[in-house]
């Protein structure tokens, strides 16, 4: 496919998810049909001042043919040298974060704080276009308040300084995760503009999303994707996969094998691997199958994404197991797929299966956690 960014039709793109996006978990997503990938927010900054952790956010795995380095800053020279620095570990694009709503990022006057001042971001992003070798695309909310929305004009902005795609998460910074993602106006600015506007928000199955897609043809994909990854398949396909836990275990067990191969063998590749996890669990225990027969009509409503789902305990013991919510079942959910993960799933079933049976119970619900865009 075109790793240009102008030329994407019809495309369901992986969004950046800080934590959840990493290498390995973006590496499952391909062979599960993401084609187009972007990595973790990283600081402009602390790339150029060479901080290995930074470094980290740039790598892509040799599966990822259209890769997207995702950038926070708000000095073009720091952009366009930290881009430089991304083009050359193999980024196919880059991202501008203008949506981070977290305290941290925006008192820096990066992310969501961008939108509040739609002129000093024109000179912004003109100068980072000119100077960029890559393509540039922008990752925006609706605004920074909800009654202040500046998503129309800095389309616009963007269009004009030459970048080359726009996502709009139909929410503003406010509104976090409150209330349904505005599709009403992603598709009144799509309308506007001759560059894509991808679609953001609120995409859990595939009717949603071909309901979604009308007037826009892009759509990207955040917590649907960390609550099941073969989301872009189900997409592609049209139609629901609903995987049986022991299936789904084989690809948690795949994702487990995939740290290991990029984060090491032993107690050093287990300690790094042990931030991330445990933490996909608390994705992954929201998984339900939504057939279209029961839900597509529920969906047209209210999105699926925002609907408090049944919590009948399930009769089959490995499917409670991984419905709980509680942190510890999630820890030791990990540690058996982790201590299985050269091998295959039959090795580790005795050990889940006992689990099952005797699960711990922490009393810590896993919360949902907090997100970066
Ligand atoms: C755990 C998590 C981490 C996120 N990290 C980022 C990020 O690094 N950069 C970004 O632009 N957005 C980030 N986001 C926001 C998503 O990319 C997306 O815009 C938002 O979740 C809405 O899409 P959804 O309804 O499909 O989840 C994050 C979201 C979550 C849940």
């Amino acid at each position: 496919m075109s790793t240009d960014p102008r030329t994407w039709r019809n495309e369901t793109l992986l969004a950046p998810l800080t934590r959840g996006g990493t290498l390995p978990f973006r590496r499952l997503c391909v062979e599960l049909g993401a084609r187009i990938t972007c990595g973790e927010m990283a600081y402009a900054r602390e790339v150029n001042r060479g901080s290995p952790k930074e470094w980290a956010l740039l790598q892509h795995h040799d599966s990822e043919s259209c890769f997207g380095v995702q950038l926070a800053g708000s000095s073009a020279a720091r952009l366009i040298q930290a881009t430089q620095t991304a083009a050359e570990q193999g980024a196919t694009y880059v991202d501008l974060n203008c949506g981070c709503p977290i305290h941290d990022t925006t008192r820096r006057g990066l992310g969501a704080r961008l939108l509040q001042k739609p002129p000093k971001l024109a000179r912004l992003l003109q100068m980072f276009v000119d100077g960029s070798p890559l393509p540039v695309t922008i990752k925006i909310r609706l605004g920074w308040e909800t009654d202040q929305p500046t998503a129309r004009e800095i389309a616009r902005i963007a269009e004009e300084a030459g970048v080359s795609a726009l996502t709009l998460h139909g929410r503003s910074r406010n509104q976090r995760y409150s209330k349904p993602a505005d599709y009403a106006v992603i598709r009144e600015i799509a309308a506007e503009r001759s560059i894509p506007v991808i679609g953001n928000g609120d995409v859990l199955t595939w009717y949603e999303a071909e309901a979604r897609r009308e007037g826009l043809s892009n759509l990207m994909v955040a917590r649907g994707a960390l609550i099941k990854p073969w989301i872009f398949r189900e997409i592609a396909e049209g139609r629901e996969l609903c995987l049986t836990a022991t299936e789904r275990l084989e690809l948690y067990l795949r994702l487990a094998r995939y740290y290991r191969e990029h984060l090491g063998d032993g107690e050093r590749g287990q300690r790094r691997a042990w931030y991330f996890l445990p933490w996909h669990f608390k994705f992954f225990h929201r998984y339900r199958p939504l057939p279209a027969a029961d839900w597509a009509e529920r969906a047209a409503e209210y999105p699926l994404m925002q609907t408090r789902m049944p919590s009948d305990v399930p009769d089959d013991p490995l499917e409670a197991l991984l419905q709980s919510k509680d942190e510890a079942v999630h820890e030791a959910l990990a540690q058996i797929l982790w201590t299985h993960s050269a091998g295959t799933l039959s090795d580790a079933l005795p050990a889940l299966q006992a689990l099952a049976e005797a699960p711990p119970a922490s009393g810590h619900p896993a919360t949902e956690p907090s997100p970066a865009g």
